[in-house]
């Protein structure tokens, strides 16, 4: 995908065995924003798989690709450890993420990001679509006000 090598010492493993604490190390520094609160495992039990990328052994990127049962696969919580960045590894997590979606027997596979993530969605294949989101949480307070 756009020309982007991959990085020949990074090591991509589909839904390996990982702990908890590896996975929100990761989030927590990669993603503080979005850090995992919750059961991490039991997340990963209900998607399609996740992808994990290692350097010298150390877990240096993440993605989960959750599921319908069906025709759709949604990408979450893609991240790329700070100190490995811009060196093809988010581009090529997706990679292996579309093909968990794909073997799966998923059609579609949905992320949304923030504008500034464009241009990384972009060379990644996503193409622009519509999209929207409630914040169940503000919803119901909003709801029981
Ligand atoms: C988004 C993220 C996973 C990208 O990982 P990465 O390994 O750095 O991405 P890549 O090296 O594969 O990037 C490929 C291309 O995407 C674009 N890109 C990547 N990160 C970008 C950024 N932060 N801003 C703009 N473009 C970006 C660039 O064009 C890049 O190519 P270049 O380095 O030749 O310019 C990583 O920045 C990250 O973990 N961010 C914090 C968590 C986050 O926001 N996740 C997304 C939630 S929707």
């Amino acid at each position: 995908v756009g020309g982007v090598p991959p990085s020949p010492q990074v090591q991509y493993k589909l839904s390996p065995r990982v702990s908890d604490t590896d996975i929100k190390a990761l989030l927590a520094e990669a993603s503080p924003a979005r850090a995992m609160d919750h059961d991490v495992s039991r997340v990963l039990s209900r998607g399609l798989g996740y992808v994990c990328a290692y350097l010298a052994g150390e877990l240096v990127g993440f993605v989960n690709v959750a599921w319908d049962g069906g025709a759709h696969a949604f990408l979450l919580d893609p991240a790329v450890r700070t100190d490995c960045r811009r060196r093809g590894i988010g581009v090529q997590l997706v990679r292996y993420a579309e093909q968990l979606a794909r073997e799966g027997g998923a059609e579609w596979l949905h992320v949304d990001f923030e504008p500034g993530l464009e241009r990384f969605y972009r060379k990644c294949g996503f193409r622009k679509s519509q999209a929207g989101l409630i914040n169940l949480k503000a919803a119901a307070s909003r709801n029981s006000g």
